[in-house]
């Protein structure tokens, strides 16, 4: 036996006791007679203490040869500690070691591993597993497990039934680039990697199987950034039989669970929004509802005095800041430049401020009179001390550039309530989007996503104004989950897939194991995909995914640890090639 116990749970109550411990030197300390050393295993650090006096000559020269990270096992007396420390568990006790072995020898890591490492992001990720030894990592996992764990045990509990899917499947020319691996038995042939279990899913249901979920991984061959990961995994879940409404209540329920055991929130509202507002009043599809700043159409206002911004563009909205009437010009000056990186591509900024004195004034005052600019604060609400940020230009250009300055406004000025847990279902998404490049609609969400039964007409003659039964549920300004009432129909299937731009041939050839399932008593059937990824690092208040996942890929989608994606041998190639 290596151990009696671990590093993070003796205490005063085992004073006396023997016990044997085993884990990594995560620090040695030496003054003179005494040297100290933090030993840390997955549950904590516990002090031992080898001294002069107590301790062999030959186990306290030992003591003072270990390494950081060394891997050792040693027996001891559990003693009362002088300098109590508060921070660890441990912190009454120390252990008097009486023997020890090195189980291993380490070289000096490259980095520290303490809380707050010195080592850069590509550094800890070649060296992921001296990464993982760190405990905030640690926890991240620990909390990952404990996520799905709990999302496993509350669909299993509500009849949905776990159910493995095909990662080799077929390329399918929908949503993002596939992750291709060829076939070797199959000359010029090639497996896709799987961007969703959707289809499947969708069989299962016609399978009869009525519930279905999957922790399951996706890969998508897409641009990394902040929440997105090239292989990543979702709660998969599908149902039978279900409209929109009880699709929201079964997941506000698993919601509801998990907000209740990891937040300690309980009756948290979920709110609902159509896309339309979510775009007009937030300026994108996914708003953060713990702070206001709701954007205001300021475009009637505005026309018509003179000033050529507002008179030459079609659109001018505003945002308002409570009590910040009294920002700097370079503050402001500083937000500019910010609305003007080519990432936002805002042409300016301009501005009202409310002073607190009830006066009032612009950045283009030459144009306006004080009763004209009234007008705009009323539109907004707005009261003495506020200030106004306004943009102008094209409607959806604007709104999107206003929806960035509004999350930078919220950070810049920490108006995020983070004891509100804010989360909302987004409806009514349009089924279609039409690619001005290439000059054809795609689908909003996927093109197994049904129409709402009212709009069904207009699929023929106006398909851009056609709202989908498709729903994004957002948690603080992050789409943490998406799904939809599907097609269960074989002719509206076909139909879609024509709105697509497909020829029967094409999509017959992608698609016709669905077409043909559809033709065999297709239940109606919907369903939702969650980021788990994502919601790990939401429920911890963290924007990006990378720290939950063990061995993330870096931002061009390598492992550095691993060294992939690598180049194949030429013998492999050959294998390939034929
Ligand atoms: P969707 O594409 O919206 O829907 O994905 C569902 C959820 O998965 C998460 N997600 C990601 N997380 C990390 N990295 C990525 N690259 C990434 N892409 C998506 C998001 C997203 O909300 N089959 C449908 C679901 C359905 O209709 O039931 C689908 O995959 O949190």
């Amino acid at each position: 036996m290596n151990r009696t116990n671990n590093c993070g749970e003796l205490s005063k109550t085992n004073l006396n006791q023997n016990v044997k411990l085993s884990g990594w030197v995560n620090k040695v300390r030496e003054k003179g007679f005494i040297i100290w050393v933090d030993l840390r295993d997955r549950y904590g650090i516990t002090q031992l203490v080898f001294d002069k006096e107590r301790s062999s000559e030959e186990l306290f020269s030992a003591a003072a040869e270990l390494g950081r990270e060394f891997v050792i096992e040693v027996e001891g007396n559990v003693i009362e500690r002088k300098n109590i420390n508060e921070k660890i568990s441990t912190g009454e006790i120390e252990i008097l070691v009486s023997s020890m072995k090195i189980l291993n020898k380490s070289l000096v890591p490259p980095f520290t591993l303490e809380n707050e490492s010195d080592g850069g992001e590509e550094l800890r990720m070649k060296y992921r597993y001296l990464d993982i030894r760190r405990q905030p990592v640690k926890e991240n996992l620990m909390f990952r497990h404990e996520l799905s764990l709990e999302v496993r045990n509350f669909l299993s509990k509500n009849g949905f039934i776990d159910i493995e899917t095909p990662c080799l499947i077929k390329s399918t020319p929908e949503g993002a680039r596939d992750f291709i691996v060829p076939s070797r038995l199959n000359p010029e042939h090639y497996y896709a990697l799987p961007q969703s279990p959707q289809i499947f899913k969708q069989l299962l249901m016609i399978g009869g199987i009525d519930k279905y979920y999957q922790i399951v991984k996706c890969f998508r061959d897409e641009d990394l950034r902040a929440d997105r990961q090239p292989e990543f995994t979702q709660i998969d879940c599908e149902m039978s039989f279900v409209d929109q409404e009880d699709i929201f209540r079964q997941f506000e329920g698993l919601m509801s669970r998990l907000f209740s055991k990891f937040l300690n929130q309980e009756n948290v509202k979920f709110e609902r929004m159509t896309y339309n507002d979510a775009i007009e009043n937030y300026g994108i599809d996914k708003p953060d509802l713990r702070y206001d700043l709701r954007i205001n159409d300021i475009t009637n206002e505005t026309k018509g005095k003179g000033f050529q911004v507002f008179d030459n563009n079609n659109f001018s909205c505003c945002v308002k800041v409570e009590n910040k009437s009294e920002l700097t010009r370079k503050e402001i000056d500083n937000l500019t430049d910010w609305i003007k990186r080519p990432q936002i591509g805002a042409s300016g900024l301009l501005w009202i401020r409310h002073n607190s004195d009830s006066t009032i004034k612009s950045s283009f005052d030459k144009f306006f009179s004080e009763e004209d600019l009234k007008v705009i604060l009323d539109r907004a609400s707005s009261k003495p001390g506020d200030i106004l940020f306004i943009i102008s230009g094209n409607k959806k250009e604007s709104l999107m550039q206003m929806g960035s300055l509004r999350i930078e406004l919220a950070k810049r000025f920490e108006l995020i309530d983070y004891e509100k847990t804010c989360p909302i279902w987004v409806t009514d998404f349009p089924l279609f989007e039409w690619d001005e490049d290439e000059k054809r609609f795609f689908s909003m969400h996927h093109p197994f996503t049904s129409a709402k039964p009212e709009y069904l007409d207009l699929l023929d003659t106006e398909p851009d104004k056609v709202i989908a039964n498709a729903y994004d549920l957002v948690l603080n300004g992050n789409e943490i989950g998406g799904g939809s009432i599907r097609i269960h129909d074989f002719d509206t299937q076909m139909k879609i897939f024509e709105l697509l731009g497909m020829s029967k041939e094409e999509y017959t050839s992608q698609f016709g194991f669905l077409i043909d399932a559809l033709k065999y008593g297709a239940p109606p059937h919907g369903g939702i995909a969650f980021g788990l990824d994502r919601l790990a690092a939401v429920f911890k208040g963290k924007d990006v995914i990378r720290d939950f996942i063990a061995f993330p890929k870096n931002n061009s989608g390598k492992d550095l640890m691993i060294d992939a994606p690598s180049k194949l041998t030429k013998e492999q190639l050959k294998d390939l090639s034929n």
